[in-house]
């Protein structure tokens, strides 16, 4: 939907405000973002804006703030963020208590907005997903770095910030390429030869956008259409299903409803739900099939079920996508007591040392299956290859194996995730909660 266009009159000259927030908590360089986010204020104000420059350590504290400048009728021309970002965004807390907005409280966010007005993420990694993400829901031009921040004295050209004194300029400073502080990073940092990272500018989208699997729907089921190519994760799933039990079993973001086909056996019944149409389209030729089972399409996290009417929930190679925490309190309604979540999921991870003999193990199965089954390898080719598997990446980021596995742990006390696959950025993690009964709300509040 196209936004309307909307005109600078002299009152919202007078209410505007650069609004500029930095964490202190999270993490390393407290006191270097400070340092940071009070650069930048001086430079806005010597341009005659008026600035409020705070840190804000929680995202209740940025939402109580955001409505104290409401009430007060302020508007913001700017916003900037100052500190570290996972890829769904800005860290907010602690390491030991840490939060992020999930998608869903970021459409919530009301921030007034004066005509015109613009959003800076000046922190790592914000590019990928978040600010454009930002941009189309909070309907404002946003900026973000693909790759990873470091400090420097100078915005433009790396150089060393030194020995830290309170008022000396600092900047938050894009480094190009995978590593900020890798060799060739540091060297190239050292010999002065280091720009910075232009920032990526993201436009409100006039147009909604369509971010979900249904381009590729149909590639994607024919691919999947038995899910015990996933040999790893549906041996893990199937072994952790309750045994001797009547069960109804709910998959959340069910894709082509090909795990509770597989499934079936060992169910009573079986309930998938899932964002995108085109895989629902799929599903539902397995229901015609299977009257036992049966597909539903959510748009966030809220179940089309009655309270406590599920054994064991299910999210295979979705949990990424949920809006955890509301997501968790619905699945902790439909569940029964002694019922069970089962994730398995893939996340983002660097092979430690250690690691390697699983690797070399997970990679030459790997080669073997490619030679057993050259049908699915070849379709799977098609898949991501296909236009709409890039587009569709885009907008559905991969999370971090400390994110997940700190979330999941934080919520079942006492059960531990564990690692199913081994690649060299990623892992199949997987968990089982035991009886939702268990389940604590907990402080960490990734989304
Ligand atoms: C990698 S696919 C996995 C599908 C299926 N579980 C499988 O293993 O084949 C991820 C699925 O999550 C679904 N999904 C993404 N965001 C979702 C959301 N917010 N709510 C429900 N499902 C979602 C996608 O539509 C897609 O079907």
């Amino acid at each position: 939907m196209a936004t309307p266009p909307r005109l600078l009159d002299e009152r919202q000259r007078m209410t505007s405000i650069i609004l500029i927030v930095y964490t202190t908590q999270y993490r390393k360089g407290g006191a270097q973002f400070r340092q940071v986010a009070e650069t930048l204020a001086r430079e806005k104000r010597s341009l005659g804006m008026a600035v409020r420059c705070v840190a804000v350590e929680r995202k209740i504290a940025l939402q109580t703030l955001l409505k104290q400048l409401k009430g007060d009728g302020q508007l913001l021309a700017e916003f900037h963020f100052v500190g570290h970002a996972g890829i769904y965004g800005p860290m907010w807390g602690s390491t030991e208590y840490p939060e992020q907005f999930s998608p869903y409280e970021l459409r919530q966010l009301e921030f007034p907005w004066a005509i015109e007005a613009k959003a800076y993420f000046h922190a790592c990694r914000t590019a990928p997903w978040f600010a454009p993400y930002f941009a189309r829901q909070q309907q404002v031009t946003s900026y973000g770095y693909h790759w990873y921040t470091t400090f420097s004295a100078q915005p433009d050209r790396y150089r060393f910030p030194g020995k830290q004194k309170p008022h000396r300029p600092l900047y938050a400073f894009g480094s190009p390429g995978r590593k900020s502080h890798g060799w060739g990073a540091t060297f190239k940092k050292v010999i002065g030869k280091m720009a910075a990272e232009p920032w990526k500018e993201f436009s409100p989208s006039a147009e909604p956008v369509d971010t979900s699997y249904n381009e590729v729907a149909k590639l994607y089921a024919a691919t999947f259409a038995d899910i015990t190519v996933r040999r790893d994760e549906f041996a893990w799933l199937r072994g952790h299903l309750p045994q001797d039990a009547v069960l109804r079993v709910l998959d959340v973001g069910c894709g082509n409803g090909s795990l509770l086909k597989a499934l079936l056996p060992q169910l009573d019944s079986g309930v998938g739900v899932d964002v995108s149409e085109g895989l629902l389209l799929q599903a539902k030729k397995v229901a015609e099939e299977n009257p036992q089972l049966s597909f539903y399409r959510i748009e966030g996290p809220t179940l089309p079920l009655p309270d406590h009417s599920v054994d064991v929930a299910i999210s295979l190679l979705s949990f990424r996508y949920l809006d955890w925490d509301p997501m968790l309190v619905e699945l902790m309604r439909v569940l029964k007591p002694n019922g069970k979540l089962l994730v398995v999921d893939m996340v983002t991870a660097p092979v430690t040392l250690s690691e390697y003999p699983q690797l070399l193990r997970s990679k030459l199965r790997h080669y073997q299956d490619r030679k057993r089954r050259p049908e699915f390898y070849s379709k799977l080719r098609q898949l991501v290859t296909h236009p709409g598997w890039a587009h569709m990446l885009k907008f559905n980021p991969i999370r971090s194996l400390r994110e997940m596995q700190t979330y999941l742990e934080s919520r079942f006390p006492g059960r531990k995730a564990e690692i199913i696959n081994v690649g060299l950025h990623s892992r199949i993690l997987a968990f089982d909660s035991g009886p939702v009964s268990n389940y604590q709300p907990g402080s960490t509040q990734y989304p």
